[in-house]
């Protein structure tokens, strides 16, 4: 059984999916930690109502970035934390955080990555033109949305879609491709040579 946390900031959808998976048995892991940065986000409430160590962080009584993720750090190592999951976590990671957990640390993308990057993905693909549009989870690196990709998934954008409906279904694919990938690292079947992840 892998340790996990989960970071997030908002509803935490993802995270739910990942805990479904988990409970189901389909993921070789529990869940040690639900972080966030927000005091009221909805992640953080689904996680004290199951039972899990909901924890929240003030950025503001920290000074800049890297003093806030020495904390996040010190969490998660204190908890023996072997898989970082970022799920709708709106914090750039700073290089301490990810030098300190190397390919240990996934993130959920609503893009097809290389493209979209950053903030609002479903609407710079909508209003891009793009006909397919996706997400991507990746290992995450110094570099913001830059990380190896693990798993991609692909939906088509119809003619009558706007943005949220086009969000809508990408979402369905976050919680399908996802816990798939936390299972496949939970399971050590993730092989990383160079940019490319290979499933073993
Ligand atoms: C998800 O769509 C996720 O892909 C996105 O935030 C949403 C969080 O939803 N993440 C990013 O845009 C990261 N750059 P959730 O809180 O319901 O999982």
């Amino acid at each position: 059984m892998k340790k996990i946390a989960v970071l997030l900031s908002g509803r935490g959808s993802n995270f739910v999916s990942i805990k479904k998976k988990i409970d189901e048995g389909a993921i070789k892991g529990e869940i040690v930690a639900v972080i966030s940065n927000k005091a009221d986000s909805k992640g953080l409430e689904f996680a004290r109502e199951q039972g899990l160590e909901a924890i929240f962080v003030n950025p503001k009584e920290f000074d800049g970035r890297e003093a806030y993720d020495r904390e996040l750090v010190r969490i998660l190592k204190e908890k023996g934390v072997e898989l970082v999951c970022l799920a709708g976590f709106m914090r750039i990671i700073s290089p301490y955080f990810v030098s300190e957990f190397r390919n240990r640390i996934l993130n959920i993308h609503p893009s097809l990555l290389p493209s979209f990057k950053g903030l609002d993905a479903q609407k710079q693909a909508f209003e891009y033109g793009v006909k397919f549009a996706g997400c991507t989870v990746h290992f995450v690196d110094e570099e913001m949305d830059h990380g190896n990709i693990i798993l991609q998934a692909v939906v088509p954008v119809l003619q009558d879609d706007d943005d949220h409906t086009l969000a809508e279904r990408i979402l369905k694919e976050e919680h399908r491709i996802y816990p798939e990938a936390v299972a496949l690292f939970c399971e050590d079947r993730l092989k990383v040579e160079g940019r490319k992840v290979f499933v073993i």
